[in-house]
Parts: structure tokens; sequence; C-alpha cells
């Protein structure tokens, strides 16, 4: 029986994970959220991976405030690098495969095409900044590791977009979304599906790899297709508004190329739309 640490298990992506988990009962899982086990603190890392074997880590845990990590910089960096570091180098030592996240932030939005593996990177963002240094010290440390880079992560569980649209359409509330950035929305739930695959088959084409769902949008678009899923489209006053002003810099177009992640995988990768319509009819 393969065990499985989940970081971070009571977050968004932690508990689409959880989620799958109660379905795959062959395999041993430690959920462990915050306050079981602080990703920064070197002494309860080391004491985890002593205490039995890990098979695989799937490192939930992130400093994901992208607002606030412009002034909490040394806390963005100490637990989505230095924590990341150390995390990698208990999997090393133990020999368990790290499966990480990143983020379609890493890049600066400054191109024309989806950006792939081998594209530059150029953080305009602490967060952003931050979760590179996580993937460099990865990359630096160990062999065997996943690194997804994601964007746009939305869910059933936690504070994101998806969730924050459907409240505001029960409010009946005036929408004033931008439409300057073009990304593409991922369904948590298939991030954590994609993931439990590669355990479930010992997936070893290790390395870093882009992954969202197909197509792109905005911010204004992904709202339109929230709101036609709920079928509140009519009823509910949806406007395109970028005077909106964010204390971080955001990349203007952060769409991931799925080229690689699809030649390595036998992933059927859902277009964004279908994802969003799928996601609310079964949460209905
Ligand atoms: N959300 C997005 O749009 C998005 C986009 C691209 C990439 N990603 C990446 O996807 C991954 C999952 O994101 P998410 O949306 O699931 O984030 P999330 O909902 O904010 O969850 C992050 C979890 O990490 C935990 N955490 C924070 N500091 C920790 C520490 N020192 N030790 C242990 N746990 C700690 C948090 O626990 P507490 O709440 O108790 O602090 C929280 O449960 C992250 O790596 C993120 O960078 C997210």
């Amino acid at each position: 029986m393969k065990t499985v640490l989940v970081t971070g298990a009571s977050g968004q992506l932690g508990r689409c994970v959880q989620k799958i988990a109660k379905k795959e009962q062959e395999i041993d899982w430690l959920f462990m959220d915050s306050s079981k086990l602080d990703i920064s603190s070197k002494t309860e890392l080391e004491k985890i991976f002593k205490s039995k074997h890990i098979d695989y880590c799937i490192n939930c845990a992130a400093y994901t405030n992208v607002e606030k990590a412009e002034s909490e910089k040394e806390r963005a960096f100490e637990i989505n690098a230095e924590a990341v570091k150390n995390l990698a180098e208990n999997c090393k030592k133990h020999k368990s495969v790290l499966i990480h996240i990143s983020t379609d932030y890493v890049f600066d939005g400054e191109i024309d095409r989806p950006y792939n593996e081998e594209d530059i990177t150029n953080p305009i963002n602490i967060y952003g900044a931050s979760k590179l240094k996580g993937e460099k010290y990865i990359q630096e440390t160990m062999d065997q590791y996943f690194i997804f880079r994601t964007s746009w992560l939305y869910s059933e569980f936690g504070h994101n977009f998806y969730n924050t649209i459907l409240r505001k359409a029960e409010e009946k509330a005036t929408l004033n979304i931008t439409t300057a950035q073009k990304g593409t929305p991922t369904n948590g739930n298939h991030l954590a599906a994609l993931i439990v695959n590669i355990i479930k088959e010992e997936n070893n084409h290790f390395g870093l790899y882009h992954y969202s769902n197909t197509g792109e949008t905005t911010w204004h678009g992904f709202a339109e297709e929230i709101l036609k899923a709920l079928n509140t489209r009519e009823s509910v006053s949806l406007n395109q508004d970028n005077s909106y002003k964010t204390k971080a810099a955001r990349p203007l177009f952060s769409v991931l190329d799925k080229t690689k992640l699809k030649s390595n995988f036998k992933a059927e990768i859902a277009t964004w739309e279908d994802a969003v319509l799928e996601l609310y009819n079964t949460n209905l």
C-alpha cells in the first residue's frame, strides 16, 4: 500500500484531493492541515518523514494571498520557497516523490502565445517570485518531482472566484469585472484527479508541467460562464470594469501551453467552459 502525505490539506486543492481520496482506499492517506504540519518548521517536517515511509508528498500548502504578499514578502518566501526547499530535502532523503503546485504568475505576461515550460520566467509580483524560488529549490535538490504550474484555480471549496460569483449572484449584486487579463480557469477537481492518477499509475515522467483546462478567457468571461451555468445571466448585472487597482501586478496574459503534459500523461483535458458547467452540475 502506498503512503501519500498531503500538506495544506484543508486548503482548496487539499480538499479536492480529500474528496477523491474517499474513493481511493488502496492508498494510505496522511492529510495534514497547517495545524498538524507547518511546512515552514524543519522539526515538524523531519518528524513526519521519520515517522513512516512516505511514497508521495502532495504539497498543497502555500502562501496564496497575492495582494498581502506585497507587504509580507518574508512570510511568502518562507512558505513558498524556504519551506519547499526543506520539503524537497526531506523527500530526497527519504526517497519520496514530491508533487508540487506552482503558478502562471511566474511569467510577466508579455507574450502573445501560450507559455510553455521552456519560456523565460519573470515574475512581476512577490507571490510569483516566491513560487518561482520554490520551483528552483526543488529542481536543484531532487530528480523525482512533479511541478504543476496551474492558473485561476477554482472549486466548490474555499475562497475563489467561482464561489464569489455564486454568492454575488445569489445576492443579485452588480458585478464589475475586469477584462484586462487573459488566462485559463482550472477546475481544482480536475487537477486533483490528474495528481491522484499519477500516483496510482506510478507515472515516472518526472519534471515541470503546465496544467489548466483548455481555452482562454478573461475574468469577465469567466464570470459570464458561471452565471450562464447558474441560469442567472439575465438577472444579474455584469459589467466590464478595468478601473479596479490592485497592489500586486498581474500578468496580462498567462495562458499555459499543455503540449508537454498531454504527451506524457493520458490526460483528457476539458475545456474551461465544460469544466465550469461540470462543477456547477455536480454540486446542485
Ligand atoms: N488559487 C489559485 O488561483 C492558484 C493559481 C495558481 C496556482 N495555485 C497554487 O495551487 C496550490 C493550491 O492553492 P489553493 O488554491 O488550494 O490555496 P489555498 O486554498 O490558499 O490553500 C493553501 C493551504 O496552505 C496552507 N498553509 C499555509 N501556510 C502553511 C504552512 N506554513 N504549513 C502548512 N500549511 C500551510 C493554508 O492553511 P491555513 O489556511 O491554515 O494557513 C491553506 O490550507 C498552491 O501552491 C498555489 O500557489 C493556486
